[in-house]
């Protein structure tokens, strides 16, 4: 069996716009940067797979560790009829989630929105067989941009896990939750899942891994560069670091070039230059405190009542109205 998964809010040719743009403005500004999504193609998806399962990196975990103990209290805290699950991946995290909510009796559609088709395409399979009281929309699309038009009925639960809410910056957090705020109705909630705050020797080898599959991933961006834009990067250039940003609270990763780079991105005839040293911010990975977030939510109108947390502190799930 297959479900189809629909396109039409971020077609594969508008992807290669979007990365064209992307590349033009951030390989060419200083400090040199890109966005975050450009990871998740086929091959970086499976490395974030394989990143989750590290010893090292225990949001992945900690977070299913939360849901095993709370699913219920979710479920019954709010009882919901469509799941719109944002960044779904995999969805493996989501299954303690949905299962809850099946045994509350009230499922009756789950919208999954990702970037990546191929796991989109595969969650949606298994997600249908799972949940025979629901119907399964996989959708393809950016869920910074494109909260409004996803087809949700009765009482909805926006559900976005995994921290993946710290890859954005302050300012983007905040049009996000806006965004939220306006596409709920009363009765409606957001479930989040955010990393918090702890020692930087926990945080740093979580995104530097020794088995060196985070670097892997982190350079995989490159290869997507050269695949879609026609560029010739030579990617053994380029090492990976990981480093906790104290002051933003944040990890950021970033490529170092470890010699000059010159290279050519053919089909939209870029030329790009990194001196010896200079660094490519890949992405952000916020940390977060229950205070700064219960003020971030509620400065879009979105009030905070629920916080539950695994034993250590590591990661939390908030419940917002
Ligand atoms: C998917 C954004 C939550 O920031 O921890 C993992 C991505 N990057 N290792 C994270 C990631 C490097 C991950 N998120």
């Amino acid at each position: 069996m297959s479900i189809s998964v629909d396109d039409s809010f971020l077609d594969s040719a508008g992807a290669t716009d979007e990365l064209a743009e992307d590349a033009r403005t951030g390989l060419t500004s200083i400090p040199k940067s890109l966005p975050p999504r450009w990871f998740y193609d086929a091959r970086g998806s499976q490395l974030f797979e394989q990143i989750t399962e590290l010893p090292e990196y225990y949001p992945t975990r900690t977070e299913a560790q939360i849901l095993q103990a709370h699913a219920d209290d979710i479920a019954s805290a709010a009882p919901v009829e469509t799941v719109i699950e944002l960044g779904s991946g995999s969805s493996i995290k989501t299954r303690l989630l949905l299962d809850a909510w099946q045994r509350g009796g009230t499922l009756r559609r789950i919208i999954t929105v990702d970037v990546s088709a191929s796991a989109l395409s595969e969650a949606a399979v298994s997600l249908a067989a799972r949940y025979p009281a629901a119907d399964v929309l996989p959708i393809r699309a950016d869920f910074t941009r494109h909260l409004d038009g996803l087809a949700k009925t009765g009482r909805t639960a926006i559900v976005f896990l995994g921290s993946t809410i710290g890859n954005l910056d302050p300012a983007e957090r905040a049009s996000f939750f806006s965004g939220v705020r306006s596409a709920l109705e009363p009765g409606d909630v957001l479930l989040l899942g955010t990393d918090l705050v702890k020692p930087a020797e926990i945080l740093v080898p979580a995104y530097d891994d020794a088995a060196g599959v985070t670097a892997a991933f982190n350079l995989n961006v490159l290869r997507v560069l050269n695949r879609e834009l026609g560029g010739d990067l030579p990617i053994e250039a380029f090492d990976h670091r990981a480093v906790w940003n104290r002051l933003d609270e944040r990890i950021e990763m970033r490529l170092r070039a470890a010699r000059e780079v010159w290279a050519r991105f053919s089909r939209i005839g870029l030329d790009v230059h990194f001196d010896a040293g200079e660094e490519l911010l890949t992405e952000i990975s916020s940390k977060f405190r229950r205070e700064g977030i219960t003020a971030e939510l509620a400065l879009a109108g979105l009030n905070l009542t629920h916080w539950w947390v695994d034993p250590a502190e590591f990661f939390a799930l908030s419940l917002s109205q």
